[in-house]
């Protein structure tokens, strides 16, 4: 359920090099496309900051770029404190994530908060960590990104 329309979504996962970036490129793309005049800020963020800088895994980008999406030019940064200010909504990929952003989310937080695919009202399922997999994981990250995408379009859309 949504609480808001939001007018900026967060997407975040540990890396912020395989599937939060495929999530911002997807999500975006699914949003240009879908016909609605409203802009959002879509982006991405990691809880760790092990790859700051660095571009989007090569694999996320192949995946990306099949699918005629480019992300190749987004960067990697991590979770800071002001992102609970600055989104209306943050939006996990697994449960560590969600443990991490309880953690972190000061008590004044506005931003809401959850798990990708629940807050897109597809199910309460985690878009599992492909990065010590093969190319199967990314298309599965994938093909449940662009469903959650979908899903969450058309909440924003109905509810907003
Ligand atoms: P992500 O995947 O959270 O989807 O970006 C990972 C990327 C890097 C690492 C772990 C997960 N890592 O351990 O460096």
């Amino acid at each position: 359920m949504l609480q808001n329309t939001p007018r900026s979504i967060l997407f975040i996962c540990l890396g912020n090099i395989c599937r939060s970036p495929l999530a911002e490129g997807v999500m975006r793309h699914v949003w240009e496309n879908s016909g609605r005049e409203s802009h959002i800020h879509f982006d991405s963020a990691g809880t760790n900051g092990y790859h700051t800088g660095e571009a989007p895994d090569p694999r996320s980008v192949q995946i990306a770029k099949s699918y005629g999406i480019d992300i190749s030019m987004q960067r990697c940064r991590q979770l800071v404190r002001d992102d609970f200010y600055q989104f209306d909504l943050i939006l996990g990929m697994d449960r560590v994530n969600m443990a991490t952003l309880a953690q972190r989310k000061p008590h004044d937080a506005s931003a809401q908060i959850g798990l990708f695919t629940d807050i897109a009202g597809i199910g309460d399922m985690e878009i599992p960590d492909p990065y010590f997999g093969d190319m199967s994981g990314f298309e599965d990250v994938y093909r449940m990104v662009l469903s959650s995408s979908q899903a969450l379009a058309g909440r924003i859309a109905i509810e907003g």
